[in-house]
């Protein structure tokens, strides 16, 4: 079940010097491929637009505002079950309940800024890709 997925490696990440550690634990998935990589700062209507299910929620604003804070890496992740899979790479949402091994759980300790971004379902992913690269088929 080959699938795609939209990963971010959040500004956190990069300005902590994570990008190799963390893009190496996916190249090391078997048989998974990155098959696109960006190093950008995201503009506000993008992080709108990839953020729109928690408009409204308090941590929203802060979130954005962290999002646009310095660069990210978008990355397109293709293979087996990879949705799944780069959830499961990076652990739960906070990063101190995530499990050691996890992304989240071996680097993280707030919630907000918790190292990287992967699509939770096929549909988010594919909705997220266009808005990430909108270039792809
Ligand atoms: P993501 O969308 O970034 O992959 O993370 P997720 O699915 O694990 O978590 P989600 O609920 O979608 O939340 C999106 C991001 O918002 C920040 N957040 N802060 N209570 C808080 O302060 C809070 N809750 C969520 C995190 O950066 C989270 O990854
Ligand atoms: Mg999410």
């Amino acid at each position: 079940m080959s699938q795609r997925t939209l990963v971010l490696l959040k500004p956190d990440a990069v300005r902590r010097g994570l990008i190799g550690e963390i893009v190496g634990r996916v190249e090391r998935k078997a048989g998974w491929t990155i098959t696109a990589l960006e190093l950008r700062t995201l503009d506000a209507e993008t992080l709108r637009t990839h953020y729109a299910e928690h408009v409204g929620r308090p941590f929203y604003e802060p979130l954005l505002e962290f999002m646009a804070s310095g660069p990210s890496v978008a990355l397109v992740v293709e293979g087996e079950r990879v949705v799944e899979g780069m959830r499961a790479l990076a652990g739960p949402t906070d990063p101190i309940a995530a499990p050691p091994g996890s992304i989240r759980g071996d680097f993280g300790t707030v919630v907000r800024e918790n190292l990287i971004h992967a699509s939770d379902s096929p549909e988010s992913a594919e909705r997220e890709l266009k808005i990430f690269f909108p270039g792809l088929a």
